[in-house]
């Protein structure tokens, strides 16, 4: 198969092409605009005669089409992905994730072309931290910020594409990873190349907040089971019960790194920010067979942190104007 994957350069994409080309025969076309969260380097190393990339935006139609019409399936990844930049500036989440979906599901409808559209836990809404319960494929639709919105109506666009005009679509919603290569915005890689750098974690609120944690790899093989396995106009969760607050991630992370675990900030609350997530994944399980790799976070974490300090080189560009961005919000 030759599969477009859009958004193929950022950190979640890029982990998916290297292991579609570990796994698979698949020849892989990476549409990605390069935004600032986009990485050459992480595409570096894959063969040129199974990789290539085309820098492009999946809200233009006459880029999209063409590379539709050439591809025997399509793996949505592309994105604006950070809530705090979604509060700061809606209006790119509104253009790639709502307009450019329907883009590309007007060209997959066009050709008759496979899609996996990737999604976010997020847009179930959240969780109180002693409900016993968990997102499942069930749960109603409830985001809170500009980005989980976005993505709820890209998931809705999806599904109404599926029922109306019978497109071959499936749907994963996924909790929050980690591991190389993600953008230093994000929580985890920001606190590890703080503690690098000297400076204190910055950890908002009461830090009681609770993510579900899964490593990218098991993300991905996940995505490749579903795009091989699923079965059409289905939603498949992905988690790895990974639930942790962020107080329990960043002590980890200090103590990790040689420092006292009680050597972080508090800071200025996000606006609307989510409480807790966490998945219940037996339908993936059970219908797949799937299971994740990474079930030891402390392990998984323990990589990711050698990884950030044997890769300064690509995440020291964006370090200052980051950090600066968040002491704006006093964040
Ligand atoms: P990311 O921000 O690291 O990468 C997004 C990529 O999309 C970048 O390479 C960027 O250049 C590209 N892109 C953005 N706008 C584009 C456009 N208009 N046209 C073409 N390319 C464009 O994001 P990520 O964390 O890798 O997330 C990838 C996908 O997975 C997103 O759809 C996100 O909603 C979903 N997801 C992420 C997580 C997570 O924890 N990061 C969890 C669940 C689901
Ligand atoms: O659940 C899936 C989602 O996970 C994905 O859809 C998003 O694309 C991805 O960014 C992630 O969203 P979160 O908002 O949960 O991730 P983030 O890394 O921004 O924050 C994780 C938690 O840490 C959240 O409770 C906010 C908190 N946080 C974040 C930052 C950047 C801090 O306490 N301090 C920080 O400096």
């Amino acid at each position: 198969m030759n599969l477009l994957v859009t958004g193929g350069a950022g950190f979640i994409g890029s982990n998916f092409v290297h292991h579609v080309v570990a796994n698979t025969d698949h020849t892989v076309t990476v549409l990605d605009k390069m935004t600032y969260a986009a990485s050459r380097e992480a595409l570096a190393e894959l063969p040129e005669d199974r990789v290539t990339l085309v820098v492009g935006d999946i809200a233009e139609p006459d880029v999209v089409d063409p590379l539709v019409a050439a591809a025997d399936a399509v793996v949505h990844f592309a994105a604006e992905s950070h809530n705090d930049n979604s509060l700061n500036d809606p209006s790119p989440f509104i253009r790639t994730n709502l307009i450019g979906t329907f883009t590309l599901l007007e060209a997959v409808r066009k050709h008759d072309v496979r899609l996996h559209h990737v999604s976010t836990d997020e847009v179930y809404g959240d969780l109180e931290l002693d409900d016993p319960k968990r997102f499942t494929e069930d749960t109603p639709y409830a985001p809170s910020s500009p980005y989980s919105a976005s993505k709820a109506g890209s998931d809705h666009l999806v599904r109404a594409w599926v029922r109306s005009f019978g497109v071959r679509a499936t749907i994963s919603n996924c909790s929050n990873n980690y591991g190389p290569w993600q953008h230093i915005e994000k929580f985890i890689p920001r606190q590890i190349t703080n503690v690098i750098d000297g400076i204190r974690p910055k950890v908002y609120g009461d830090g009681l907040n609770v993510r579900d944690w899964i490593h990218a790899d098991d993300h991905s093989s996940a995505v490749l089971a579903i795009l091989e396995r699923g079965r059409i106009g289905e939603t498949y969760l992905i988690g790895a019960d990974g639930e942790k607050n962020n107080l329990e991630v960043v002590r980890l992370i200090l103590k990790l790194m040689g420092q006292p675990e009680d050597a972080y900030d508090q800071v200025t609350d996000r606006a609307g920010h989510d409480r807790r997530y966490a998945i219940e994944s037996g339908k993936l399980r059970a219908e797949l067979g799937w299971s994740p790799r990474f079930e030891d976070f402390e392990s998984g974490l323990t990589d990711t942190i050698a990884w950030y300090r044997e890769h300064e080189d690509w995440w020291r560009p964006a370090k200052d104007a980051t950090e600066a961005s968040y002491a704006a919000k006093g964040q």
